[in-house]
């Protein structure tokens, strides 16, 4: 069964703790964590110091999403919060290798994330040292954006090459393209304002398992 990862991105800010409380009693598997650094993408969020106050408040896994030109910054770091999941970009990395195990070896999930132009074949030689991957299906920086159907492809490839490695998709899910998304062999649904758009999270969240 496919793991649903909530996107705190979409959550009232001024509340966080109520927040998580609400995704964890709706059923949530894991908490979905956006870093922005304004740089690799055109808007900006937060980073460690809240991470780690919200490490306090779930035992839920939390997997963090790192859209930031310089993600080497923040992975010991990370680590040292005792995240479970910590993915970076493809595009801004050219040390992946290197950098995968640095989190691997502080015993975090190491993924890399790919924008929806970039081809998963660039990351095939290194598949074997990665726990998971992130295929976008928006182009990422922002909440609410309409699912892109070319991310289909991507999973279809990677399944092929690879029958064990996690794939979580992130951007525009929903429960019209969650079974098909499932179907094909995504393992993480990432989803921010189809889940936190509605009052009842647990309505959101358990429409999204098939
Ligand atoms: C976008 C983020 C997503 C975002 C998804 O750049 O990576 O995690 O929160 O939000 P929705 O589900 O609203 O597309
Ligand atoms: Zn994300």
């Amino acid at each position: 069964m496919a793991k649903i990862a909530p996107s705190l991105l979409s959550a009232d800010f001024t509340k966080l703790a109520e927040e998580v409380r609400k995704l964890e009693k709706a059923g949530a598997d894991i908490i979905h964590l956006d870093v922005m650094d304004g740089h690799f993408v055109p808007n900006l969020t937060f980073g460690p110091p809240i991470i780690k106050q919200i490490r306090q408040l779930t035992s839920l896994p939390l997997d963090v999403h790192l859209m930031v030109n310089n993600p080497e910054n923040y992975l010991v770091k990370l680590a040292e919060i005792g995240v479970e999941y910590v993915s970076f970009h493809q595009e801004v990395a050219p040390h992946i290798h290197r950098q995968l195990y640095v989190l691997k070896e502080a015993g975090v999930k190491a993924g890399i994330a790919l924008n929806p132009a970039t081809p998963v074949e660039t990351i095939f030689p290194i598949l074997e040292d990665l726990d998971f991957v992130l295929l976008m299906s928006v182009n990422p920086g922002f909440g609410g954006q309409s699912f892109l159907p070319l991310v289909y492809r991507k999973i279809e490839k990677l399944r092929k090459m690879n029958t064990e490695i996690e794939i979580e998709v992130d951007g525009g899910v929903n429960n019209e393209n969650a079974p098909k998304l499932i179907g094909k062999g995504c393992n993480i649904l990432v989803s921010g304002s189809y889940i936190l758009g509605n009052l009842d999270y647990k309505i959101q969240i358990e429409s999204l398992r098939i």
